[in-house]
């Protein structure tokens, strides 16, 4: 199995499946010198670790980091610099329930990967799907908090903005409330109306989309190689690349097809400062695949879950038609834990801009 590696400066390679002894990644072309603890690291992982809430899949997992080479320590208080040799991460798995997986091994889940696996490779680790499993996304979380530390000054979070039919609404954004609810919502009156559903959806053994809204704040402009390296194209990219991800889009997005010119254009002006300023920011931060230096915004859309207690018809590995029922600990909305992921691959795309940049232009 190929193409585990992604990024041009800042490449990050993961490895490891859901019911293996480990998974975790390797970061090649982290600069030396750069300082961090492994609570950087395990806060994020903290962030996506399953089990938090009864709107997650109850497999207990620590996901505890360990970082194995390409560091020195630093301090008294167990911190690390790096040294410019490859960072390796390690993350345990240690409540796998591969018996879960039984009926599966013979049976292809409609709306999994288990069917194209078989295809492909003509072998399948069915155990928790392998390495189709989103439990791969820790090692990506653990990369991108290495990548926060590149990228001076930069802010990275992420949002829920709709759960199957409800959405948030935007006039009660506020960052502080993501990380105080299950659903990492930016809108307090929305948490309710997301806990209802869900609970809904579960009991019914059924699971549910969700829209993920990701801004990286303090990002300097001039990031992005156009004509085939824009920063737009890789992000949308990187976030296409996680499990479940059926759409991306950047600033207004889809929206903006139809909008008039006139309503989409970001107007630029100087400010008190005389420097250039935009009076808006339709394009999510990024113009000719370079950004502007106004806030990145991007946006991705995750499908409901496929392994579902509702029987479905599918075939088997004999080619006989049967119905599938999915047993075993699932996310009823997998877009819940996609924020953290999101998150960091967001972290990585710019990480990697920046490195670029910085080895082509010499400036930054
Ligand atoms: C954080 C996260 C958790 C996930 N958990 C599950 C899960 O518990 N059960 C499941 O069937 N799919 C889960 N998925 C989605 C599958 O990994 C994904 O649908 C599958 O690999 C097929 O790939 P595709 O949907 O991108 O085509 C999860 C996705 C993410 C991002």
């Amino acid at each position: 199995m190929s193409y585990n590696t992604f990024g041009r400066m800042f490449r990050v390679t993961t490895w490891g499946e859901s019911h293996g002894i480990a998974l975790g990644c390797v970061v090649d072309g982290c600069p030396p010198g750069i300082e961090f603890t492994e609570k950087d690291i395990q806060f994020y992982l903290d962030k996506r670790k399953p089990g938090q809430s009864r709107y997650t899949t109850q497999r207990r997992e620590l996901d505890q980091v360990r970082i194995l080479s390409g560091v020195v320590p630093d301090g008294d208080e167990g911190g690390f610099i790096t040294t410019g040799a490859p960072v390796s991460m390690l993350i345990e798995n240690t409540d796998q329930r591969s018996k879960d997986y039984h009926n599966i091994a013979q049976q292809y889940r409609p709306g999994h990967a288990d069917y194209v696996y078989d295809i492909k490779y003509g072998i399948r680790d069915h155990r928790g799907g392998g390495r189709s499993s989103a439990r791969e996304t820790a090692a990506r979380v653990a990369a991108g908090a290495l990548a926060r530390k590149i990228v001076p000054s930069i802010v990275i979070r992420g949002a829920i903005t709709a759960i199957g039919p409800y959405e948030i609404k935007r006039c009660r954004w506020d960052w502080d409330e993501v990380n105080r609810n299950p659903f990492f919502s930016p809108d307090t009156e929305a948490v309710q109306v997301f806990a209802n559903y869900l609970d809904n959806i579960r009991k019914a053994g059924s699971s549910t989309g969700a829209v993920v809204e990701i801004v990286a704040d303090n990002v300097p402009s001039g990031l992005g190689a156009p004509v085939y390296g824009k920063l737009d194209q890789d992000i949308a990219s990187y976030l296409m690349s996680i499990n479940a991800v059926k759409g991306v889009e950047i600033g207004e997005g889809f929206t903006a097809a139809r909008l008039r010119g006139e309503e989409n254009v970001d107007e630029m002006c100087l400010d008190r400062d005389q420097n250039p300023n935009f009076c808006s920011n339709h394009a999510g931060g990024i113009l000719g695949g370079i950004s502007t230096g106004q806030p990145i915004v991007a946006r991705f859309a995750v499908k409901p879950t496929s392994s579902i207690l509702i029987p479905r018809c599918s075939i088997d590995t004999e080619h006989r038609e049967v119905d599938v029922v999915t047993y075993g600990r699932h996310d009823p909305c997998v877009g819940i834990r996609a924020v953290p992921v999101g998150e960091a691959m967001l972290a990585c795309a710019i990480a990697d801009h920046f490195l670029y940049h910085r080895g082509q232009t010499g400036r930054i």
